[in-house]
């Protein structure tokens, strides 16, 4: 018998880019009620707002998503507010989740909690072994405390808590707002806003040698899922796709796929961000049974064709 059947599971962030592939995955395993509070009612920040949400809504698992995210420009102009506010939220809430015996607690963590120079591909195991890039450290290490939060309380208190770690995500309903967005809507956004005008170049941060791993946001959502049900242990475990690709392979086919055929400038005054990022996806096949599988170009497809139709107001 898994975690959500018959239960009331609240998904906090569960209106964001990856809460509502999430709520949809959830759907399937049969929950008594989904439950997906806005930040406009409970503002996670404040503990008297967590505290009401929970009387209010009294879940029985809570999968945590809410969060101040962005790409490395965002990370840059954002470092304490990233720290403080993810670190806060998940701290209330899941202290308030313990004080109210929720049964399951799933946290998501993130990439950026990895050390700079981790060896590829990424084991859980390497999480400690050193200081994580440092565009995004105080967002990576603010996720790093729930993780020892929930080994904590489930040392202490029997807690049921869990941590995920997904790569970058990438897929329909993403965030294409230049100022915030992560590096995939931002290069579509640029590669087809650069056909549609007919100029000769798009810039580009960075030097273009960088690597990452991107994970398709339905699949993400399903793992997500798959843990929140059956995965009932203390360890954290990756979420990828596998596949390691350079920033600059990255740009040319998003450039073809999005019929740009001008020029691409590299601009190596700005951040690379981490060098290499690829992880290990054994964990999360042998504990909760889960591989990606949308083919990248096909998620590519769907995200480009996605962002095509909203932004002339069809979504
Ligand atoms: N996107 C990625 O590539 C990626 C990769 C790895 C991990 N993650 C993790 O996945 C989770 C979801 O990310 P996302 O990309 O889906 O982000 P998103 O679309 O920005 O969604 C985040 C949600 O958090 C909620 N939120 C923010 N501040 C809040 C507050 N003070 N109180 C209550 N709710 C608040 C917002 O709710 P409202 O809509 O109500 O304002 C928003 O919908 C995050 O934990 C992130 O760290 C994302």
């Amino acid at each position: 018998m898994g975690n959500i059947a018959g239960k009331r599971v609240l998904v906090t962030g569960g209106a964001g880019f990856l809460g509502r592939p999430v709520c949809a995955a959830l759907q399937s395993r049969n929950p008594a009620a989904i439950l997906v509070p806005r930040k406009a009612e409970y503002d996670l920040t404040e503990q008297a707002a967590v505290r009401r949400m929970l009387a209010d809504l009294t879940p029985d698992v809570v999968i945590h998503l809410a969060a101040v995210v962005g790409g490395i420009g965002a990370n840059r102009d954002n470092p304490g507010r990233f720290f403080y506010e993810n670190a806060v939220m998940g701290l209330l809430l899941m202290e308030e989740a313990r004080r109210r015996g929720v049964s399951k607690f799933v946290t998501i963590g993130t990439i950026c909690a990895y050390p700079k120079f981790t060896p590829v591909p990424f084991k859980e195991d390497d999480l400690w072994a050193g200081y994580p890039e440092e565009t995004n450290a105080p967002y990576g290490i603010a996720k790093k405390a729930l993780l020892i939060q929930g080994q904590a309380y489930r040392q202490q208190y029997d807690f049921n808590a869990v941590n995920i770690l997904p790569v970058n995500l990438y897929g329909p309903g993403d965030n294409f707002d230049p100022s915030s967005s992560h590096v995939i809507p931002a290069l579509i956004r640029k590669a087809l806003e650069a056909r549609d005008a007919g100029a000769p170049a798009i810039e580009v941060w960075g030097t273009g040698s960088a690597s990452r791993e991107f994970l398709f946001v339905r699949d993400a959502a399903e793992g997500i899922a798959a843990a929140a049900d059956r995965h009932n242990d203390p360890d954290p475990v990756n979420l990828g796709s596998g596949r390691e690709i350079t920033i600059r392979q990255l740009v040319e086919l998003i450039c073809e796929l999005c019929n740009f055929r001008g020029e691409i400038r590299w601009d190596p005054t700005k951040p690379d961000g981490q060098p290499r990022r690829c992880v290990d996806t054994t964990r999360a096949r042998e504990r909760f049974g889960w591989t990606a599988s949308t083919d990248f170009r096909d998620g590519l497809r769907e995200t480009i064709a996605w962002y095509e139709t909203a932004r002339k107001g069809g979504e």
